[in-house]
């Protein structure tokens, strides 16, 4: 594909990810991975690991993982590639195409995850989907049958002035104004079902302090700005 024909065919998609392309082409999507990455923690490294993304959507953190030198990688994802919320899987096949990418694609919910279905990972990554979700344990409980080793998870977070585990509940447009934000877990929460899902060893990435993330919450909501979103890292063993 030469630089005018790619350029063509990113411009005829809507993207959810910036995504740097071969010709110096970037896709114009809505989230720059690239911008907020300390705050996910990532290994440097993925050498030789099996990695499941889960929610992959355009597949950043998919070819990201890739690039980092995972040995094997299949983004899944069943919502937005299925057209539902606008999206489509239009821009995860160009961007596979552009890269030479080896990521393997398979579309199925996250109710529908289990060793059987998609088999067992070194690392899974649960990236932004958790607050979608009507039910998170049962999501985290569904994502943690297929992760082997490592579980990372990025999610929207609420109610951090408490510290006992709660979890706000959004029936409408509540947050964000996006009626498919059905939760907003406290960090407790999701460090206690992530322990409830048999994960020995739990971490709050970069958690912010106590005072600072609540003013920074609260600030937020007032101003009416996307909630505070926070990465957890799970290990199997303690
Ligand atoms: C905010 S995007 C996150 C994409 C990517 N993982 C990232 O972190 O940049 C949310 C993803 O959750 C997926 N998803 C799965 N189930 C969903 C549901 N019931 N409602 C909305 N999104 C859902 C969407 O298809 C989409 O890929």
């Amino acid at each position: 594909m030469d630089r005018q024909q790619l350029h063509d065919a990113v411009e005829a998609i809507r993207w959810y990810h910036v995504i740097d392309l071969p010709h110096g082409i970037r896709t114009p999507g809505s989230f720059d991975p690239n911008t907020e990455l300390p705050r996910y923690g990532l290994p440097e490294s993925f050498r030789g690991k099996t990695v499941l993304d889960v929610g992959a959507w355009d597949g950043w953190f998919s070819f990201e993982a890739e690039r980092r030198g995972a040995g094997r990688v299949l983004a899944t994802d069943s919502y937005s590639w299925s057209g539902k919320g606008g999206g489509s899987k239009d821009g995860f096949n160009l961007a596979r195409k552009a890269l030479g990418s080896s990521v393997e694609d398979l579309t199925i919910d996250v109710p529908e995850l289990s060793p059987e279905t998609v088999g067992k990972f070194d690392v899974v990554l649960f990236l932004g989907v958790l607050y979608h979700l009507r039910d998170p344990m049962a999501a985290i409980e569904r994502v943690a049958s297929v992760t082997r080793d490592q579980l990372i998870v990025e999610t929207l977070v609420d109610l951090i002035h408490l510290r006992r585990p709660a979890m706000a509940y959004y029936p409408g447009r509540e947050e964000n104004n996006d009626p498919s934000t059905w939760v907003g877990p406290n960090p407790a929460a999701v460090v206690a079902m992530l322990r409830a899902a048999g994960f020995g060893r739990v971490a709050a990435i970069a958690q912010p302090s106590y005072v600072g993330a609540v003013a920074k919450s609260t600030l937020r909501r007032i101003r009416k700005r996307p909630g505070l979103h926070m990465a957890f890292h799970a290990w199997r063993s303690g």
